[in-house]
């Protein structure tokens, strides 16, 4: 049998490094056998065009280019990892998926959505994950969270006014396309988040 394929999503300062280091602690101390992964990157292909995604001084990546590189990404990983993972029996863990370039470029970029999953699906294979987990908090409150952090990246760089597009995107992609989304409120503590994560992603695996 084929293992299960777990995504995690969410805007920019929602929480999901934090929950997924935690995650990986908490699988591994019980032995279930998880491959933690992410996007953009996953594989050596993939981590270089992430670098040329978020490299600051790509300032001339043209929004139609950033969508294509982030598609790249994700056809090499699911050639390259995830589609042989999942049939090898493995359960996979993603932190970000298609729903991000769907938020991000489709809706943060004006693309759209419908042209966004149609030069993706070139290279998903079929593949869907078998839940997605939505960590929803507003942008205000990531805004306050943001200057905590010293580093940013060049999507990271992006003005409010775009955060605020792809919060609104994501929002407005759950209601269109609720199937396998669970949504997880990240304004809760970090052990609430990662006690609702850990039941949501047990549930799938039994
Ligand atoms: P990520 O490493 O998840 O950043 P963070 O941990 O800070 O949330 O993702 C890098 C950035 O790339 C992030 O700003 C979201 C963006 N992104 C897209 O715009 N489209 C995509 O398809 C993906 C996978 C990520």
């Amino acid at each position: 049998m084929d293992g299960k394929f777990i995504t995690i999503e969410g805007p920019d300062g929602s929480g999901k490094s934090t929950i997924i280091r935690q995650l990986k602690k908490h699988y591994s101390k019980k032995n279930v056998d998880i491959l933690f992964t992410r996007e953009p990157g996953g594989t050596q292909i993939g981590e270089e065009i992430r670098d040329i995604i978020l490299d600051k001084k790509n300032t001339m990546l043209g929004k139609e280019a950033e969508a294509l590189l982030y598609a790249a990404s994700r056809a090499q990983h699911i050639h390259e990892l995830i589609e042989p993972t999942l049939k090898a029996g493995k359960n996979i863990i993603s932190d970000r998926f298609l729903l991000s370039s769907l938020a991000y470029q489709g809706v943060g970029r004006d693309l759209g959505v419908e042209k966004v999953r149609e030069i993706n699906e070139f290279g998903l294979k079929g593949i869907e994950p078998d839940l997605i987990l939505f960590f929803y908090i507003d942008p205000e409150t990531t805004l306050k969270r943001k200057f905590r952090h010293s580093k940013e990246d060049r999507l990271e760089l992006e003005g409010n006014a775009f955060h605020n597009k792809v919060y609104n995107g994501y929002m407005e992609l759950m209601n269109k396309y609720p199937k396998n989304i669970k949504k997880i409120d990240a304004t809760q503590s970090i052990s609430q988040v990662k006690r609702q994560t850990i039941e949501a992603i047990d549930a799938v695996l039994k």
